[in-house]
């Protein structure tokens, strides 16, 4: 008995020792973070923050405690940098460092590290060097990726005319140019629009947007360890995303059979290759598990946020019929109505591209960017931000920036204009973020919305069931992602 007793003691002050020790150490890590509200054991800030709509909780904070501040979601310390100079500094000048990825625990826990946009260290640095590399290849083949946006562009404006200028909702019509175009990246394909499956993956990846920026999402990322074990619909949000791996894995058994290792059709029958080559190599990172989560990540990443942009984008040029007519001026007289736009168009039409611009930057698609880690402890100005430590660079804070962008919570391509009509060059313009981890997409991106814009107002008018004035263009959600509202409009042939 009293032997038992006294090694019980024994253990008990070793272990308030050690825990001692602990809190000690993890304190003194986190003396010097940046300022910023007091938080509450377990529920951190959450008092300072509006749940519905987290990122102009962020904004908010920073009028009080400054450009870089230290706010907790749940019990998680996180660094928020706002304004150009902090989100340039840390992204660009301190590139190397800033480059982790944050843990959006809802969907991480769901790619375990695999793929690009979750992934970290050399996962991440092999997946995105790869598909960099293979999204080039397939634009340089025989068929250019503009080509290929350009074909689609005008198969969506054949299916347009069969609305015969009736009231229709354009969610996913307008996904179909931009999953096309990655679908026959990824894997040479490209569907019908009436296509059953392609139907079916065009709304599981529009749920997928809805479910990864809705209330439930905010409420797992803050509590995740907790709630984890209790039931709700943290657990059914991200089903959809194994339908669409199920769906890429089906691909892939077919890549398998008919593979040609002289003639690689596609990305997966350059990761096949790929992994054939390194099956010896106990360091390779390609393995099948990687090229599906890789696919899912590049058919999420590319549909919705285009898709939702172009819709933002049909709504204020709605809401804003004056702009719309100075665009189908500019096309008539660039282009003209028999040639089909292409890109060396561009350049030529200041107003279009800066009416672009606008969208972009008026709807800020991802308005708090998606989280950052640093990768070692890194001074950052005079604070210390511990290795790991989440860091999110607003990008909200820099799209509407007051001094670069006069009034910015009005729509007005003129934010993008100089006094001759050209077009103003401006560093603020960070819609696909900055630095090393910045959009995989963007150039794609680009063209999808400058071709399929051209495209559509070539062939119509856009008009709107309710009065322009009346029309809303806030946000159905705002969370990861801005959500656009539902809407319906007719396409009037000119
Ligand atoms: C209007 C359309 C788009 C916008 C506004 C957008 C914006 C962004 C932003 C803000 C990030 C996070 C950057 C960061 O962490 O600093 C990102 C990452 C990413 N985007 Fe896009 N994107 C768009 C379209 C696309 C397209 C078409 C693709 C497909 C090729 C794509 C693929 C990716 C990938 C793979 C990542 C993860 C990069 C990484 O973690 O290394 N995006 N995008
Ligand atoms: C989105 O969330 C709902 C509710 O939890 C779920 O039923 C649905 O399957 C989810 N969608 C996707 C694409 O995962
Ligand atoms: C790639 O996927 C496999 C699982 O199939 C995993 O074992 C491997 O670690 C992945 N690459 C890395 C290092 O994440
Ligand atoms: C506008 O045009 C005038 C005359 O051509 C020129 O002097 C001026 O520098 C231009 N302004 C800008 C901002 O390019």
């Amino acid at each position: 008995m009293e032997l038992l007793g006294s090694t019980t003691l024994v253990f008990i002050i070793c272990v308030a020792c050690l825990v001692f020790l602990l809190v000690r150490k993890e304190s003194h890590k986190w003396r010097r973070l940046p300022p910023g509200p007091t938080p509450l054991p377990i529920i951190g800030n959450l008092m300072h923050l509006n749940l519905k709509d987290l990122p102009a909780s962020l904004l908010k904070l920073a009028k009080e405690y400054g450009p870089v501040y230290t706010v907790y979601l749940g019990s998680t310390p996180t660094v928020v940098l706002h304004g150009y100079e902090a989100v340039k500094e840390a992204l660009v000048d301190q590139g190397d460092v800033f480059l982790g990825r944050g843990r959006l625990p809802v969907v991480s826990d769901f790619h375990k590290g695999y793929g690009i946009i979750f992934s970290n260290g050399e996962t991440w640095k092999q997946m995105r060097r790869f598909s960099l590399m293979t999204l080039r290849n397939f634009g340089m083949g025989r068929r250019s990726i503009e080509e290929r946006v350009q074909e689609e562009a005008q198969c969506l404006v054949e299916e347009l005319r069969k609305m015969k200028a009736q009231p229709f909702d354009p969610t996913f019509i307008f996904s179909c140019v931009p999953c096309n175009v990655i679908c026959s990246i990824l894997f040479n394909k490209r569907f019908q629009y009436q296509d059953e499956k392609f139907l079916h993956l065009m709304h599981l990846l529009n749920e997928n947007a809805k479910n990864i920026s809705s209330r439930w999402s905010q409420i797992y990322n803050l509590w995740p360890r907790l709630i984890k074990h209790f039931p709700g619909e943290h657990r059914s949000l991200f089903k959809g995303i194994s339908d669409i791996k199920n769906f890429l894995l089906e691909k892939v058994k077919e890549h398998q059979e008919s593979l040609d290792y002289n003639n690689p059709r596609d990305y997966m029958d350059c990761f096949l290759i790929k992994m054939e080559q390194e099956k010896d190599n106990p360091k390779s990172e390609f393995y099948l598990e990687n090229l599906t989560t890789c696919g899912s990540n590049l058919l999420a990443a590319g549909t919705e946020t285009t898709s939702s942009t172009l819709r933002f984008g049909i709504l204020l040029l709605m809401k804003h019929p004056e702009v719309e007519a100075k665009v189908h001026e500019e096309i008539d007289r660039v282009i003209g109505r028999d040639q089909s736009p292409s890109m060396k168009d561009k350049m030529k039409m200041p107003y279009t591209e800066a009416v672009l611009n606008e969208i972009q930057r008026y709807i800020t698609l991802l308005p708090s960017n998606l989280p950052h880690t640093v990768i070692q402890d890194t001074k950052f100005r005079q604070y210390v931000i511990p290795k790991d430590t989440t860091v999110l660079p607003l990008l909200s804070s820099v799209l509407n920036d007051c001094k670069e962008f006069p009034n910015p919570e009005k729509f007005d391509p003129g934010h993008f204009l100089d006094e001759n009509g050209s077009l103003r060059k401006t560093d603020y313009f960070i819609p696909f973020s900055l630095g090393k981890r910045a959009c995989v997409g963007e150039s794609l991106a680009r063209m999808e919305l400058f071709l399929v814009l051209t495209t559509v107002l070539q062939n119509f008018s856009l008009k709107s069931l309710v009065d322009p004035k009346d029309i809303k263009t806030e946000p159905l959600i705002s969370g990861i992602l801005n959500i656009p509202p539902p809407f319906k409009l007719c396409l009037i042939p000119r």
